[in-house]
């Protein structure tokens, strides 16, 4: 099939989160699985063209946008064998240092940015004679490509086949704007009504790819019910509810060449499910580089970027009460994000230097490192799509410890000692309280070998590779094919 996977980010071009490894991951699984695959993202100034060795090709692009046209470059790379990549290029809207943001605040023509984008793909595939069988589209930045197809692009004749799948990684970002960029998108008013891309007084894009998509995925089958009721679905939840016949969860995967604690070049010392040596002395190399004692107290691990929606401030909390009860355990994160949350950090580390660690930033190889040396991995997410880390923990014999949400709670299964199944622990309300009493049965699972061999052992056996995911998007995108014929 011929595919075009449209996307703000990919792993290693850009990245901010979870939706650039999902973006490098599955057009690789589908092109390993013989299928055409056309990767399409801006060129933001942090893509090196001579590092991805990208060559310019076709015309100057013309891509309309308000009152006229403003013109694009497209660069082309093969840097990801299989999956052709194309970079649109047009330095006033991407070539700045942050993807979306500038030190945490967002740039203020992020909607005509966008809007932009998703017009030059288009154009882009146009020009290129890309026909696509599936353009496959993700969050709000290119959620307005579903509406021009089915606007603007309608008699195109490179389309025709065109089916439009939009990929929901996170409801908590929308793109919304005032009613006035309406006139960039070259849209007519009529269409700014709550049927359609109206949303309390604004624009709402992913509202606008929500409603015009052919069908609509979430990165778990959990979170597709979740966003469907108001707690989960920042306002959307009726929305999603009237289009839920076309809304499906396909959990994300894991990419075992990068993340397999036998292989893995960032880690001082690999290791395997019958040999756990190596993990032991990742363990050292870690209270090491966070200056903690080497000790054998239980470490437990976080990566996140610091937002309101991966609940670190609750952790805090938590973690402020089980310090003061519990003397031998350790912490260690790396996160970048809110200053609050740093802050709030700050002053528990303060109170207790010698049993945390912590590092702010952006960090791949100590998020490997953390991966690999802690015990347990904790994400006290208030709502997760997916999530990755959980089971990137899993491969490394790292124990989840998880809100039951999302991709959390469809991949973690809670331990039960007198049957020793399971491969995490989970518990349910977003409650420091919750989550004090799932790490505390955490750390008496620690202390007993049996148990603790037992549960290492069940997460080293978990697998969901991404093309497992590939596999279930390909059933998707031909079933959408077969039904619009
Ligand atoms: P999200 O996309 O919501 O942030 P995911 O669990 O899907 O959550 O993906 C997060 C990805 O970003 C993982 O690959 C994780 O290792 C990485 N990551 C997040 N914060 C950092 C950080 N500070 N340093 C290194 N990697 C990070
Ligand atoms: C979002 C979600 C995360 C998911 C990622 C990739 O960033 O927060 O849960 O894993 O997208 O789908």
């Amino acid at each position: 099939m011929n595919i075009a996977f449209i996307t703000s980010e990919a792993y290693p071009f850009a990245k901010t989160g979870g939706l650039a490894d999902y973006s490098y991951s599955l057009p690789k699984a589908l092109a390993k699985r013989g299928h055409s695959v056309h990767l399409f993202l801006p060129r933001y100034y942090c893509v090196d063209k001579h590092r991805f060795q990208c060559t310019l090709i076709g015309e100057p692009l013309a891509v309309p946008i308000g009152n006229g046209i403003r013109w694009a470059g497209i660069y082309y790379t093969t840097y990801l064998d299989d999956v052709h990549t194309y970079f649109i290029e047009h330095d006033d809207y991407y070539g700045r240092d942050g993807l979306y943001d500038y030190n945490g605040v967002a740039y203020n023509d992020n909607a005509e940015r966008f809007i932009y984008f998703c017009r030059a793909c288009i154009e882009a595939m146009k020009q290129l004679a890309i026909a696509p069988g599936i353009i496959h589209c993700n969050d709000w930045q290119t959620a307005l490509i579903p509406l021009f197809l089915k606007t603007h692009y309608i008699h195109e004749s490179v389309f025709q086949k065109a089916k439009s799948l939009l990929t929901v990684h996170n409801v908590g970002y929308q793109g919304v704007f005032i009613k006035e960029v309406l006139q960039l998108m070259q849209l007519p008013d009529n269409l700014y009504n709550s049927e359609h891309i109206e949303f309390f007084g604004n624009v709402n894009f992913l509202k606008a790819g929500i409603v015009y998509a052919d069908y609509i995925t979430t990165v778990s089958k959990k979170y597709a019910h979740e966003i469907q009721e108001h707690e989960y679905g920042y306002d959307l939840s009726t929305v999603f509810k009237s289009h839920n016949k076309k809304l499906f969860g396909i959990l994300n995967g894991v990419d075992y060449e990068h993340w397999n604690p036998e292989k893995d070049n960032l880690i001082p010392h690999t290791y395997s499910i019958t040999d756990l040596s190596g993990k032991h002395k990742c363990k050292k190399a870690l209270q090491e580089f966070y200056g903690l004692p080497k000790n054998n107290f239980p470490i437990i691990g976080c990566i996140s970027r610091l937002t309101y929606q991966k609940g670190i401030d609750i952790l805090i909390n938590t973690l402020d009460w089980l310090f003061f009860d519990e003397k031998e355990v350790q912490f260690v994160i790396v996160g970048s994000g809110e200053q609050w949350i740093i802050e709030r950090f700050e002053a528990l580390r303060a109170m207790f230097p010698d049993r945390i660690g912590v590092w702010w930033g952006y960090n791949e190889k100590l998020a490997h490192l953390i991966e690999a040396g802690s015990d347990f991995y904790v994400m006290p997410s208030r709502y997760e799509p997916s999530g990755l880390n959980q089971m990137y923990s899993l491969a490394y014999g790292t124990i989840p410890i998880v809100r039951a949400t999302g991709g959390l709670d469809d991949s973690i299964e809670q331990f039960d000692e007198k049957l020793t199944t399971g491969n995490g622990f989970k518990y349910k309300n977003n409650d420091s309280a919750e989550l004090y009493t799932a790490i505390r049965y955490a750390l008496r699972v620690y202390r007993n070998n049996f148990l603790m061999k037992k549960i290492i052992n069940n997460a080293m056996l978990f697998k969901r590779s991404w093309d497992n995911t590939a596999k279930e998007y390909e059933e998707l995108y031909y079933t959408i094919s077969k039904k619009y014929q």
